[in-house]
């Protein structure tokens, strides 16, 4: 059932991939209640599901069977146009392989989800404000295979923040980052989680970045395998 102070609610999410003859279970009846002002971090081996049960709770996917509650509805009974308007007005998403659009300039990609919510002219200077903040300032009109892969990493978190999300999800946003560039991207993390009350949910591999959790996530094999809290 879900919980009202929850600002994600899963229950009994399984989630089967079919390939061929062969079954990946990627997710095994998890449920995961997400307070908001939480701090989660999730992490596994490669393959455990962890992007898998990303992308489910931040409704980029579908579960097979099981119910998953934002913010009070369920996310599994809205249309996709609902759907659509709940990610872009609430949900912030970096994605592991950046997405990012190609044929676009890094502002246009920065730009985007803020255009299809207000006036062009507002969504450019979130866009450049965001990038000055993340230090590319001088490759606002590169295209994203003109840029290296921490640079595009960045990209693709200033993408995720410019519509100012409650809920952020960011799936090993670190990993082609140097140290410095990882502290600082953690540092907006943290900063946003306690200052701003965003609730942020983590997938990483680094065992120092599980510091910055108030709740830990492991996950094995498409289940989960323990669920700390850290401080109240
Ligand atoms: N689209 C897909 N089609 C088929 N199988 C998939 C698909 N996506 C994921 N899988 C399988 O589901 C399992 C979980 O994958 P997932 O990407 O969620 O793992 P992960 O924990 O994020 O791993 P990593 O640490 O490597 O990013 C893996 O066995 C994977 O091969
Ligand atoms: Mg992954």
């Amino acid at each position: 059932m879900s919980d009202v102070s929850s600002i994600i609610s899963a229950t009994n999410l399984n989630k089967t991939y079919h390939l061929g003859e062969v079954k990946v279970c990627a997710l095994q009846d998890v449920s995961l209640d997400i307070n908001a002002g939480d701090f989660v971090v999730i992490t596994g081996r490669n393959g455990a599901g962890k992007s898998t049960l990303m992308h489910n709770l931040a409704v980029l996917d579908r579960p097979d069977s099981g119910e998953i509650i934002i913010n009070g509805n369920d996310v599994t009974k809205m249309t996709k146009e609902q759907r659509t308007e709940l990610r872009l007005r609430h949900l912030g998403y970096i994605f592991q392989e950046y997405a990012l659009i190609a044929e676009l300039s890094a502002l246009e990609n920065v730009m985007l989800p803020a255009m299809m919510l207000g006036p062009t002219r507002v969504a450019r200077a979130k866009a450049q404000q965001l990038l000055m903040t993340f230090g590319l300032q001088h490759h606002m009109d590169h295209l994203p295979s003109q840029l290296s892969g921490g640079q595009q990493q960045k990209l693709a978190i200033a993408r995720a923040l410019i519509n100012d999300p409650v809920l952020l999800f960011a799936d090993e946003p670190t990993a082609n980052l140097d140290s410095v560039a990882a502290h600082e991207v953690l540092e907006i993390f943290q900063r946003l989680n306690n200052d701003g009350g965003h609730t942020i949910v983590m997938v990483t591999h680094e065992p120092e970045e599980t510091a910055y959790a108030n709740r830990l996530v492991q996950l094995v094999d498409g289940r989960i395998v323990s669920d700390e809290r850290r401080r109240a």
